[in-house]
Parts: C-alpha cells; sequence; structure tokens
C-alpha cells in the first residue's frame, strides 16, 4: 500500500487507513496488480490461445466487462468500508450473497500458494543467474528436470513464502510497497530493453506479427474463456482485493479516471511482457507448435535462451529475474495480506494466528503444487497436474462465479443507482450508460458462457 497513508475513523468505530490520494491510490493498486500475472501468465496464455486474436479478445474484454467491475467493486469497497465478506453482508444477510462475499475473499488464499511455487521457481532462476549459470538455465530440459527432480522446487518454494510470511508478521508491508515503486519503472525500462531485444533477433519479427496481428483462425472458445480468466487474474479483479482497497479509498478521488490508469499501467507492462517472449519464442524454435503450447514454462524456458544468446546475459538474467521476483513478491504479500484479514475480520482471529493460519494453509496447498510436478507426479485431478488444476479452479471456476455474485449485487440488491452515486460523489461519471449495460447484459453473458466452457472442458466435451 502507498506509504503516504493515512487513517481514519470509519462509522464502525475502528481506525481504517486510506490512500492519501489518486496517485497513492493508483500506485497501491497497480503494485498489486502488476505481478506474475503479467511477466508470467500473459504471455504464456498469449502464445497458445491464438497471438494477435487472444490480445483483441482480452482488451475487448478488459475496456468493457472488466472496466464494470472494477468499478463496481471499488465502489462498493469505498461506500461500506468493509472488504468483502462484510461488504456483501452490509447489503443482504440471505445466503447466496453470504456465499458471495466468501468466494471472493477465499480465491486468493488459493492463489498465494500456487503463486508462491511459481515465485520460488523465480528466486531459483535468480540465485542460477548469480552463480553464473547463464548457459545452463538455457539448456533445453534444464526446466523441466529442475520442476521434477523432487524436492528442488519445494525448497525454493518455501524460500519464497517464508519470505512472504516474515513480511507479514513483520507488518514491513508499506516498506516493500514503497520498494516496489522504485522497482516498478525499473522493470518497465528493463523491459523495453529486453523487448527491444528479442523482437530484432533474426526471425522474430514473425513473432510480433503473431503477437499483435488477429488472425481469426486460431480463434476458439477458449480463447475467450482463457481471456477472461486471465483479466481477473491480471487486474486483481473478482478476489476481493478491489473491495478492500476501495474501502481505504479517499471520497474525493475519481474511480473512473484511477481505473483507467489501473488498467492502461497493467496492460502496458503484459504487452511489454508479450513483446519480449513471443518474439524470441520465433527467434529461436521458428514458432514451433509445441513450444507456442508450452504454458507456464514458457517463460523460464525461452527467456533464458535469449539471455545466454546476447552480450551481458547474466547481467540481464540477474535484473529480469531480481524484478519480477520482486514484482511477485509485492502480488503474494498482497493476496496473502487479504486472506490475512478477512481471517482477522471474521474469524476474530489476533493477527499473529491469522498469520500463522494462513502460512499453513499456503505450505500445505503450495506443497502439494510444487511436488506435482515431482514426486506426486501421478496426481493428476481432471487431467490437470495440482498447479495447473489450482490455477483453473480459482480463475475459470471461482473468478466467475465471485464476479455473478458481485453482479447480482449491484443490479438486484444495491442498485445500479447506488453504485453510481457513489462514483459521482468524486466528479461526473462519464460512462455511466455503458456501465450499467454492461453490468446489466454483458457481464452476466461473458460470465455463464465462462463457466460453462469451463464446464464442458472439465467434462471433456471442449479443449483448452
Ligand atoms: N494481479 C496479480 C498478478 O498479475 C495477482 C494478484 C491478484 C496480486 C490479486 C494481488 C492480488 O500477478
Amino acid at each position: 500500500m502507498a506509504g503516504n497513508e493515512k487513517t481514519t475513523s470509519s462509522h464502525t468505530g475502528k481506525k481504517r487507513s486510506t490512500f492519501s490520494g489518486k496517485l497513492g491510490y493508483v500506485l497501491a493498486v497497480a503494485g498489486s496488480a502488476v505481478g506474475l500475472g503479467n511477466i508470467w501468465r500473459f504471455p504464456y496464455l498469449a502464445a497458445k490461445y491464438g497471438g494477435g486474436i487472444f490480445l483483441l479478445t482480452y482488451l475487448i474484454l478488459m475496456l468493457t466487462f472488466g472496466y464494470a467491475l472494477i468499478v463496481s467493486e471499488t465502489a462498493l469497497g469505498r461506500m461500506t468500508k468493509k472488504s468483502p465478506v462484510g461488504a456483501f453482508q452490509a447489503f443482504s444477510e440471505k445466503l447466496p450473497f453470504k456465499l458471495g462475499g466468501w468466494i471472493n475473499a477465499v480465491i486468493p488464499m488459493l492463489i498465494v500458494p500456487y503463486y508462491s511455487v511459481i515465485g520460488g521457481w523465480v528466486v531459483k532462476y535468480l540465485f542460477e543467474y548469480l552463480r553464473g549459470g547463464t548457459q545452463v538455465l538455457a539448456q533445453d530440459d534444464y526446466f523441466t528436470g529442475f520442476i521434477s527432480d523432487g524436492i528442488s522446487a519445494e525448497v525454493w518454494f518455501l524460500l519464497f513464502s517464508l519470505v512472504v510470511i516474515v513480511v507479514l508478521f513483520a507488518g514491513v508491508k508499506h516498506g516493500v510497497e514503497r520498494v516496489s515503486k522504485v522497482m516498478m519503472p525499473l522493470l518497465v525500462i528493463l523491459a523495453v530493453f529486453v523487448a527491444g531485444y528479442s523482437m530484432t533477433r533474426p526471425g522474430a519479427l514473425e513473432g510480433v506479427k503473431y503477437f499483435l496481428i488477429p488472425n481469426f483462425e486460431n480463434f476458439s472458445w477458449m480463447t475467450v474463456v482463457a481471456a477472461m480468466g486471465q483479466m481477473f487474474y491480471s487486474l486483481s479483479i473478482a478476489m476481493g482485493i478491489l473491495y478492500t482497497y476501495g474501502s481505504y479509498m479517499k471520497k474525493e478521488v475519481d474511480i473512473e479516471q484511477s481505473t483507467a490508469q489501473v488498467e492502461i499501467f497493467d496492460t502496458g507492462i503484459a504487452m511489454l511482457a508479450g513483446l519480449m517472449i513471443i518474439p524470441a519464442v520465433f527467434a529461436f524454435s521458428g514458432g514451433d507448435p509445441d513450444t507456442l503450447q508450452a504454458g507456464p514454462s514458457l517463460m523460464f524456458i525461452t527467456i533464458p535462451k535469449v539471455f545466454a544468446s546476447m552480450g551481458f546475459g547474466t547481467g540481464a538474467g540477474i535484473m529480469f529475474f531480481l524484478l519480477v521476483l520482486l514484482a511477485a513478491l509485492t502480488s503474494a504479500i498482497s493476496l496473502a495480506e487479504s486472506g490475512v484479514s478477512t481471517f482477522e475480520d471474521q474469524l476474530g482471529l489476533s493477527r499473529h494466528k491469522a498469520t500463522v493460519l494462513m502460512g499453513v494453509i499456503m505450505v500445505l496447498l503450495g506443497s502439494a503444487s510444487a511436488l506435482g510436478f515431482g514426486v506426486l507426479d501421478f496426481v493428476k485431478v481432471i487431467g490437470m497436474s495440482i498447479l495447473d488444476f489450482f490455477d483453473f479452479l480459482t480463475n475459470s471456476l471461482m473468478m466467475p462465479v465471485a464476479a455473478l455474485a458481485t453482479c447480482l449485487l449491484v443490479t438486484r440488491v444495491a442498485g445500479l443507482d447506488q453504485v453510481i452515486q457513489e462514483v459521482e460523489q468524486s466528479s461526473r461519471f462519464k460512462r455511466k450508460k455503458m456501465y450499467c449495460f454492461f453490468m446489466k447484459y454483458l457481464a452476466p453473458i461473458c460470465i455463464v458462457i465462462i463457466l460453462l466452457s469451463s464446464i464442458a472442458n472439465v467434462f471433456g466435451w471442449i479443449t483448452m
């Protein structure tokens, strides 16, 4: 959260911190939003689900559906001064809405364990670059060997989780956020540099085209499903985070404008990451379909090859993975923090106990995900590795339900008017008509599509 926050009293009588202004708010949300989702997840999904057509679908969804949901969650949070469970209860005590609040609150608790497994992979790569293993990391089977070797990935995962938990205990979250404000611009500069390098490799131009130019032949339903899941993930929608951040937001901050800025920032970084990774895939494999389908391992396989082929590759590797690590850490901390505050508020636990509980959940579920490529290799949940399963469960099944709950809360219980009034407290609501249309029609339709497709996918009726 922004270093420059203040505390005010809310109507609950408890002190509640607020961001000091729009910049503080935008930076805090962007700091949480920019993470592995942008640098690791977005490029591999774009590579897998059709390149330019995925990008186009993503942009359309973000500007319409995503926009309406961010505005809604932020406004509901600011109106009620509560995180999701409380915000839902403030409007309705009925069971479906209680569950709606809870599902929003549980999602970050399920994401942070496997998020930390990937955080662990990043720490391992950073460590290897520091040891000068630039060429070793670029070997073809290095990554697969690492994640399947039994306990190595587990150890790095535990290390990453330990840092997250220690930070939560120490409560130095604000300090970390401040560091990330310096690191984010550095990440952008490095990303521009690496993307420039990657795009100018022989054969890379095909990759740039694949990523930027929509080809309708590559379109499938799963493009929409994946793009929607990614939009939730990357913008931290449908996981209670924006309710909480909204509850810290001052009344005079322009919700529409800050939403637009967060979207631009987050998407900008994701696109840069796409331009780093996808052209490199084409340069190093000629756009081999198997490599494009690589999935979660893409960043860990292609980026080391780029670095190994360039001068100062070791330095670039250290910088790159250090910055990814910082982006991942700040996001993991805010995910875990959201879990901790839910435990504190709803279960009445002390901060200390709530943190221990979150830590236990992280270690248990995370270990299963980390070992799922090694000793637990035989465990497959609906055909997926454990890590992929948690990713699928949260992004493709739970988040649509959470988003649907928010839509219904806005349209059926709170009323669109209340949200509009909240937004208008600070400024004219420029896209009011669009907003109402999206919430009433577009969002529920999109959500039903994604849910049905995900379920059809589970039963094998359509393939991802
Ligand atoms: N949006 C983050 C990312 O792209 C993930 C995240 C979600 C972080 C929710 C914090 C809260 O990596």
